[in-house]
């Protein structure tokens, strides 16, 4: 099982973790595991050279503090294993230029930049991500909607591989995560919550000031009645919050309606808020003493970068060979 998040901001928000990183967490349980700060990525946009190693660093202080487990996971920086980089160009010369353009998440960003300044890394970034998964003959990886198209191609350049130069790499499989939540802003409830939205009023990062964070609970928007029902359609707010209460607490939404039958939006929020800060509190904690030590956090990335390459090496050399090198 394979996943990277994407060292583009000082913080993980709360859609991060309930989408995505608390499943990275339970899948230890079951599965062998890469997790990586995917940098090579974060430079096929503009950045600060600066920001982009702090945010690595803060990435992976933030992984380790939710519960990615270096013992259990590889847990590394994807420039540290060079072999992403090489796969990825004998990936991309197996990839049509039309096959490329088709993914849809280029066109959005390359539309937002205007298709003269988006890089020609933002337009493989896809293939890039075929190399992340496939050097690590992943079986299964984690995927929200939006990656879906992404994994199709990865699939799609596997088979490719293996039927034109033998059979090398594993096809991977979906792995549909049943039990991650989306969550939406606590402004706009029918957006989901985006470290990239207009406001960051709805946004709740996980290590901003707990005190703000609550506040924006309890400032988020609601409607005008009263009754707390998990209604998605009518009361988008009040969904959100009980999603968000439900995945902190592990009480099911039912277990919610009813312990707030006959009370106001007011208490839900102040208790969620409360619930809130007793999770970002310890979490901030152990962030800060991951980052008081650099060197031992940069040693430890270095082992899990060592780690993946037990697998990564060994699979690129299979591929040199097949292609001819
Ligand atoms: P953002 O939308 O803030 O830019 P990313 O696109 O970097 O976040 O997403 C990183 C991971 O977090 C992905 O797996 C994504 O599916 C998940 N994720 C992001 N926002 C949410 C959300 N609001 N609800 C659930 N999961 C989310
Ligand atoms: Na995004």
């Amino acid at each position: 099982m394979l996943s990277g998040i994407q060292p583009t901001s000082d913080s993980f928000h709360l859609g991060n973790y309930l989408g995505a990183l608390r499943e990275w967490v339970s899948l230890q349980e079951t599965h062998e595991t890469f997790y990586m700060v995917v940098d090579l990525h974060a430079i096929t946009v503009e950045h600060d050279p600066k920001m982009l190693l702090e945010r690595t660093r803060r990435s992976a202080a933030q992984l380790l503090a939710l519960g990615v487990d270096p013992e259990r996971s590889a847990l590394f920086v994807q420039s540290q294993v060079p072999e992403h980089a090489q796969l990825s160009w004998v990936l991309e010369c197996q990839t049509g230029f039309g096959e490329a353009g088709r993914m849809t998440q280029f066109k959005d960003k390359a539309a937002k930049q205007g298709t003269d300044r988006a890089s020609v890394g933002l337009f493989t970034y896809p293939v890039l991500q075929a190399a992340d998964i496939l050097l690590y003959q992943a079986n299964a990886v984690p995927v929200g909607e939006d990656q879906r198209q992404h994994l199709e191609l990865s699939r799609n350049l596997a088979q490719r591989f293996n039927h034109r130069f033998g059979k090398t790499l594993t096809v991977p499989e979906p792995h549909i995560v049943k039990d991650t939540a989306k969550i939406f802003d606590l402004q706009e409830p029918t957006s989901k919550m985006s470290k990239s939205a207009s406001s960051t009023n709805g946004l709740i990062e996980l290590l901003d000031d707990p005190k703000r964070s609550a506040k924006k609970i309890r400032s988020a928007v609601t409607d005008t009645g009263r009754e707390v029902v998990f209604d998605r359609e009518n009361k988008a707010g009040v969904a959100n919050l009980l999603t968000i209460y439900s995945a902190l607490t592990e009480r099911t939404v039912a277990e919610l309606e009813t312990a707030y039958e006959g009370r106001g939006y007011g208490d839900l929020k102040k208790d969620l808020a409360e619930v809130l800060v007793e999770f970002v509190t310890p979490f901030q904690d152990q962030v800060r003493s991951y980052l008081d030590d650099v060197a031992e956090l940069d040693k430890l990335l270095t082992c899990g970068a060592d780690r993946a390459r037990e697998v990564a090496v060994p699979t690129l050399a299979a591929v040199y060979e097949r292609i001819g090198f």
